[in-house]
């Protein structure tokens, strides 16, 4: 990480329970006023980070990435995240035309016919929304956590996305089920309701399904294609110094 990315990052601690997360929340909204979002997928890890979010009004930009192929589990969350806390969450859509020709092409459900189809899929869908999305800022915060992917085992709670050039932060990056699941309760948060029937990590409904004991937390993600190539391309790892 280089001197000026370090000083973007001066603000933020690496504590993790949920009083210290907050402070650290309220801290980068301070330091960065309008360049700090924070994107949701609805999953309970990102409606933990919601809540910390939305019950002490940290002005912290809330969005989603709308695909147009979610679950109706992930919407009726949604309605309910907007119902409890009434505070705006941002959708972010797929460019019409670029979607319209790809499914022209393609046909709707491309994605099982080759990793390039399902890649351009997800380009459409998720990774150019997301850029609009993350346009001008500073820091963008998820909901990530390390026991989702072997491939997230080693990464730091903070990262430098040289591609979109902003501070990734992790705040719940360690926590472990049972702590997101316990504050869920504790607190009176509403779920996704599919993770209930051994859903863990919950994307678009055709390329998630549920996992059995015993397999890999993103055995349930495309699961028809290797284990090496299931990411969409929202997160480019990046290691860098804690
Ligand atoms: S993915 O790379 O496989 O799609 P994953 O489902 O593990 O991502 O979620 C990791 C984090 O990415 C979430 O905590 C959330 O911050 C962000 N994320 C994933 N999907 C979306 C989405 N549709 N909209 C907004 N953020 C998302
Ligand atoms: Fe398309 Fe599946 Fe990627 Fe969603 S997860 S954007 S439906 S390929």
């Amino acid at each position: 990480m280089t001197q000026t990315h370090q000083s973007e990052i001066q603000q933020i601690s690496l504590l993790t329970n949920s009083t210290e997360i907050v402070d650290n929340l309220k801290n980068i909204a301070g330091a960065y006023p309008g360049q700090v979002i924070f994107s949701t997928s609805f999953s309970w890890e990102d409606q933990v980070i919601s809540h910390f979010i939305f019950n002490e009004k940290i002005d912290i930009q809330v969005f989603t990435l709308d695909t147009g192929r979610m679950f109706p589990e992930t919407y009726s969350t949604w309605s309910r995240t907007l119902e409890k806390y009434n505070r705006p969450i941002t959708a972010y859509y797929p460019d019409a035309s670029a979607l319209q020709d790809f499914i022209v092409q393609k046909g709707p459900n491309s994605f099982y016919d080759s990793v390039d189809n399902r890649k351009q899929c997800c380009h459409i869908r998720k990774v150019e929304p997301l850029q609009r999305a993350l346009k001008g800022k500073k820091v963008w915060i998820t909901g990530i956590r390390a026991e989702h992917s072997p491939n997230r085992n080693d990464m730091q709670q903070l990262e430098w996305d040289g591609g979109n050039k902003l501070v990734k932060y992790h705040p719940i990056l360690h926590w472990t089920t049972r702590e997101v699941t316990g504050f869920i309760d504790k607190n009176n948060i509403p779920y996704n309701p599919l993770h209930d029937k051994g859903f863990v990590s919950i994307g678009c409904a055709p390329c998630t399904r549920a996992i059995r004991p015993g397999e890999d937390f993103r055995a349930g993600r495309w699961w028809w294609e290797d284990a090496g190539k299931k990411e969409c391309g929202l997160h480019v790892h990046e290691a860098v110094k804690n």
